[in-house]
């Protein structure tokens, strides 16, 4: 499985563990990563959840193969599953990335509690690119972050930015060197489950009030991104991914 799942007592840690494909995540790994955070929200004794990447990479985004074989069948699929899992997770969710934050690798840390980047990360939403539009109720939650018109430059133009910005931005908590990356997570991770439980996990639910319309948004962006799956201007940007050449739009109609 190319997701690696241990608990350890009170810390769950996720790994995406797929390197030959730059951890780009499948409907399988979306799945394994539902079931988990699902369980850490049921189980009392696990108190925080850390995810991170593998070989220096955090994850190229979704798989482009799956996308091309999707068939949107709307809420259930396993990455909305992962999406409202990870969004409604009650357990303090810490992010650990380096390399690439792909798609869903940046807009899935807009959910997560505190997030660690190594200086060399490259952050991308090249949703608009390959047809698409954004997920994660990023299209709610980066532009009140970040402001409209920043949130433009990554989510219409999909500029990359790189760790300092993302830092200066507040979608990073700190940058840690890379070698540090893993010791520094565990490190968060043990020093939040050292808290007062109770605590901590109200201190959560008021951080994450639930009348924030993030379930609308998701909601209202996975009914477009299904369309937009089902698209001649998406199937011509996968393809021009895999057949490595430049899309051309303008047959795609
Ligand atoms: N889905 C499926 N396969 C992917 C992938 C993805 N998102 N990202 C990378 N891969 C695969 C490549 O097809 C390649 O497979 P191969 O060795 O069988 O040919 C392998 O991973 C290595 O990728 P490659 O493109 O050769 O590496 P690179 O270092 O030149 O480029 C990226 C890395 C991430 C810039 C580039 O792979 C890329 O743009 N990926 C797509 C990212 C994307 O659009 N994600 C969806 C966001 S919504």
């Amino acid at each position: 499985m190319d997701i690696i799942v241990t608990v350890d007592g009170p810390v769950m840690a996720l790994r995406l563990d797929r390197p030959d494909k730059k951890n780009a995540i499948t409907v399988a790994m979306y799945a394994a990563l539902a079931d988990a955070f699902e369980r850490a929200a049921a189980d009392e004794d696990i108190r925080v959840v850390t995810i991170a990447g593998q070989g220096g990479l955090f994850t190229a985004g979704n798989d482009l193969a799956d996308f091309i074989a999707a068939r949107p069948d709307g809420e259930d699929m396993p990455v909305f599953r992962f999406l409202r899992a990870i969004a409604a997770c009650p357990k303090v969710v810490i992010a650990g990335v380096e390399g690439l934050a792909v798609g869903i690798g940046t807009t899935m840390l807009l959910h997560c509690d505190l997030v660690l980047a190594a200086p060399g990360t490259t952050f991308s939403l090249p949703f608009v690119d390959l047809a698409l539009v954004p997920e994660a109720a990023s299209s709610l939650l980066l532009p009140r972050l970040i402001g409209r018109q920043r949130a433009a430059k990554h989510l219409l133009l999909a500029d990359p930015f790189d760790a300092e910005t993302a830092l200066s931005y507040g979608l990073v908590t700190e940058i840690v060197p890379a070698d540090a990356l893993e010791g520094r997570l565990h490190g968060i991770a043990a020093r939040i489950a050292a808290k007062p439980p109770e605590a901590v996990r109200l201190t959560k639910q008021l951080l994450t009030a639930p009348d924030d319309g993030v379930a609308e948004r998701m909601a209202a962006e996975g009914a477009l991104f299904g369309e937009r799956l089902a698209s001649a201007e998406a199937a011509e940007a996968f393809a021009a991914f895999f057949e490595k050449r430049k899309p051309d739009f303008t047959r795609a109609r």
